[in-house]
This record gives C-alpha cells, sequence and structure tokens, in this order.
C-alpha cells in the first residue's frame, strides 16, 4: 500500500467553461472534436486523458487504471466552450476555411458550430503583422483593454452558469519579443500597460485578465506571455497555474524522441536539418520573419537542453542545427516535415537518418488543448499555483522554475506527468527499480 498521502483534490462537478484566444485551425478543430466524441461520432485519439492508463503500485500488483479513473477530471459533456478572435468568423466558416476535418465530422455538427461565435479580441496587427481583423476591441489604454477581458470572462461564467473557466492561448504567434524592465514586476507590467508600452503584447493582457480573475491560463505559441516574470509573480501570489509554451506537435515531438536515443547511446551529432512546408494560415503568419524568429527560439532549444554539450563536447559540441519553416499553399494544414540527421559512431565514423513526417498540424494539436484543458482545471481544483512543469509533455518550449532547466525528453515528461498524477492521488511513484522481484529469501 502506498505511504503518501492524498492530496485534497476539489471536485470537478458543475461547468466547466473554456475559453479559447484564437478561433483558427487548432480551436476548431479541438472544440469540433469534443462535440463529435460526446455525440459519439468519433474518437478521442490522441488523447491521454481520455485513453491512457497509469499503473498503480508494483508490476505484481496488477493495478492499471485509466488515467480518467485515477483522477477527478471534469467530464465532457460538462465543458462549454468561447473564443475571442479579430477576424468575426463563427467555428462552423472558420473550420470550413481552415480545411482540416472532411464535411463529415462539420455537417453533423453545424448548429453547435455556427452557435460559437468569437467575442472581440485585443488585436494589434504591429504583433501578427500577416494578419487584419474587424472583430477587434476598443480601448483608452491596454490596461482598459485587459479590464474588458476580465469582464468577458465574467459574463461568459455568469451566462452560462460555469463553476470554473480555463483559458487556452491557441492564437498566433506573435512577434519575437524580449523581456525586459516591463516585464520584471508586477507593478512595472500595470504600469506599462497603462502607459501603452510596446513591451506587453495581446497575449500578455489575456494572461494577466485570467490571472486576475483566478483563471488558469496555458500558452500553446512560442510568444512571452506567461514567460514575463510579472505574470509568473502575479500566478504564484493569486494561486492560479499557469503553463507553456507552444504546444508539441509534430517535428518536435519527433526531434525529443530521437535526441534522446542518441544521447542514451552517447552517439555524437554534426548536424541535424529541419524543414518544414505549410500551407495553413499558422503557416503564412510564420512566413512574417519576426513571428518566424519566434518559433524559431522555441523550436532550436530542445536539442541543447537535451544533449548537454558542455558536459559531452566531443559528442556535441559542434552540432549545425538549423530550422527551417516555408510556406507553401497547396498543402493546407497537412504540414510536411523533413528531418536529415548526420549522426557518428564507434571512431568517429557517420552515419545518417532521415525522417519524413507527413503530418496534420491540428489533427496532432486538438488532443494536446484537450488534455491542457482538463490538467489546467485539475491542477487548480488541487491548489497547484504558479508553473506547471509537470505538463511539459504537452510544449515544445517548457517553461520551469527560474533556477531549473526544463527537461524536453518527451519519455522523461510522460514519467512527470504519470508521477504527478499518482502523487496527487496518494500513490506510489514508478521508479522502474523492481528488484524485489529477483531478491529471493535466502534464509
Ligand atoms: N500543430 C499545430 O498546429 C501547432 C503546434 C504548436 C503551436 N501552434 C500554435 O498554435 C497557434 C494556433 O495555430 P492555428 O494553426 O490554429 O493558427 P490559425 O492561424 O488557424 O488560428 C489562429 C487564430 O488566432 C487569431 N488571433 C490572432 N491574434 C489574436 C488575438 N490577439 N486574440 C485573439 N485571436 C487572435 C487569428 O485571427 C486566427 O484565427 C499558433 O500560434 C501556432 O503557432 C500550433
Amino acid at each position: 500500500m502506498s505511504e503518501s498521502q492524498q492530496r485534497n483534490v476539489a471536485s470537478p462537478d458543475g461547468k466547466l467553461g473554456v475559453l479559447l484566444v484564437g478561433l483558427g485551425a487548432v480551436a476548431t478543430t479541438y472544440v469540433a472534436g469534443v462535440e463529435n466524441v460526446r455525440r459519439g461520432l468519433g474518437k478521442p485519439i490522441g488523447s491521454l486523458m481520455e485513453l491512457s492508463t497509469i499503473r498503480l503500485g508494483k508490476r505484481t500488483e496488477q493495478r492499471s487504471h485509466r488515467i480518467r479513473e485515477l483522477v477527478p477530471l471534469a467530464q465532457l459533456d460538462k465543458i462549454v466552450f468561447g473564443a475571442w478572435d479579430p477576424i468575426p468568423d463563427d467555428a462552423y466558416q472558420s473550420a470550413q476555411i481552415a480545411g482540416v476535418l472532411g464535411n463529415e465530422h462539420i455537417e453533423p455538427i453545424a448548429d453547435f458550430l455556427k452557435a460559437l461565435k468569437p467575442m472581440p479580441a485585443v488585436f494589434d496587427q504591429a504583433y501578427v503583422k500577416r494578419l487584419s481583423g474587424t472583430n477587434v476591441k476598443k480601448g483608452t489604454n491596454k490596461r482598459d483593454l485587459a479590464e474588458q477581458l476580465r469582464e468577458d470572462m465574467r459574463s461568459f461564467k455568469k451566462e452560462h452558469g460555469c463553476d470554473r473557466l480555463v483559458v487556452i492561448w491557441c492564437a498566433s504567434t506573435e512577434v519575437f519579443i524580449k523581456a525586459g524592465p516591463a516585464h520584471e514586476s508586477v507593478a512595472a507590467f500595470e504600469k506599462a500597460m497603462e502607459e501603452n508600452d510596446a513591451a506587453i503584447a495581446p497575449s500578455m493582457l489575456y494572461a494577466w485578465a485570467a490571472i486576475m480573475e483566478g483563471v488558469p491560463f496555458a500558452n500553446g505559441a512560442p510568444n512571452l506571455c506567461v514567460d514575463a516574470l510579472a505574470l509568473q509573480e502575479l500566478a504564484a501570489a493569486n494561486n492560479v497555474p499557469i503553463a507553456g509554451k507552444d504546444f508539441k506537435t509534430g517535428q518536435t515531438m519527433v526531434k525529443t524522441v530521437f535526441a534522446p536515443m542518441f544521447k542514451a547511446r552517447m552517439l555524437g551529432l554534426a548536424g541535424w536539418y529541419s524543414t518544414n512546408i505549410l500551407g495553413n494560415r499558422d503557416g503564412e503568419v510564420l512566413d512574417d520573419p519576426e513571428s518566424f524568429k519566434t518559433k524559431e527560439e522555441s523550436k532550436l532549444g530542445v536539442l541543447e537542453h537535451i544533449l548537454q554539450p558542455s558536459v559531452y563536447p566531443e559528442l556535441y559540441g559542434a552540432i549545425y542545427h538549423k530550422v527551417r519553416i516555408n510556406y507553401y499553399p497547396p498543402r493546407g494544414d497537412n504540414k510536411e516535415g523533413w528531418d536529415n540527421i548526420d549522426f557518428f559512431g564507434w571512431l568517429g565514423y557517420p552515419m545518417r537518418i532521415k525522417i519524413d513526417f507527413l503530418c496534420r498540424d491540428s489533427i496532432l494539436a486538438a488532443p494536446l488543448v484537450h488534455d491542457l484543458t482538463l490538467l489546467m482545471d485539475l491542477a487548480q481544483r488541487a491548489g497547484l499555483s504558479g508553473i506547471q512543469e509537470w505538463l511539459s509533455f504537452y510544449f515544445k518550449s517548457p517553461m520551469a522554475a527560474p533556477n531549473l532547466t526544463a527537461e524536453n525528453d518527451l519519455f522523461i515528461q510522460q514519467t512527470k506527468l504519470k508521477n504527478t498524477l499518482r502523487w496527487l492521488m496518494g500513490e506510489d511513484q514508478i521508479t522502474h527499480l523492481g528488484v524485489e522481484c529477483y531478491e529471493y529469501d535466502k534464509a
């Protein structure tokens, strides 16, 4: 039996409002997916919270449960959706434009999708150069705009009779912003909002508004957003869970599986060239060099963190790592990611691996949004606040405490995720030691 204490986790009963910033390809694929599952028209493939099992106790105990049976998660029929977007299209029109789902997953739920109309967004083209929108809030300054977002959250909660809310950023990647003085403290951040400082991007206003309302906030794009120290400080003070950043869906998911393999076998790396073609709106936004820079930083970091070149200079000290994203409209959401990996083995002999990943971006992202929604809500009901590093499994560029380096290896992240769920429920950690199975009674 476990010797750990179960944490007090409040019940998930009552409605959970999921507010999505951005109602584009990822967001519509997610909401349409949930509705298809609710109506028995599809399966939630790719969602750990709906499908994965978790082992409890020793292997000999044969205790394995669906995660949903172990932890109290919100039920699908208790979820209601809302969104903001500068483009006024409802979820039906937006899903049609995104072109991810076929009519068989859109038409039977057309009533549901048409009813999901985006609230006016806090949007400024200076931060997403390739977009323009008409469904945009007006305000006297950035603080005023953020206060309007708070009001939206309160009204949505009241109108839909929600007990709790979660906000997930599924909006476009903003231009690259380096952390500066305006992000260093809550006081500096709030002053900067009032002064319309360019260092305060719309994504930060949504995050600030959510945290002020006590609503968990996760960032699915590579924007600085909740990485700002001021917002981390505010989240800790208000007991609000935050997480980010950038959903780990396609090429980076593959990279964080292959890179640990090279390191586990002590094989060296000379170069890793990654290139993508994609033709969705995200691809168009990323065609702007300033938005691409934000994405590039997020994608480049993972190798360094996994391979530790300073510890293994002879293996990883001189890697040429390049990442390219090319906007190519004919492909739509069906991205193609190529990786060419030049590695070396015994006595330095060179070898090569080539990966051609024909993926569907939003099909891979939607289950991550779903799991994050459920887990951010769980985190709050369990009294966890500030950065939720245990959710690093879901992110390309995971957030961690300032004195820590985040874990990027997908399988260590999975262990961390499952061990945190065991810890929450007072179950023993799984160490994979197992020596007790081979220790015979010698008496
Ligand atoms: N596999 C993936 O698809 C994947 C993986 C990792 C990260 N992401 C990130 O997720 C985000 C969404 O991707 P997508 O394919 O759905 O893109 P998309 O272009 O289809 O949708 C983004 C939506 O956000 C809206 N938007 C932009 N600025 C906004 C603002 N300030 N407020 C509210 N809405 C705003 C846009 O109008 C658009 O409708 C992007 O930042 C992308 O980089 C996607």
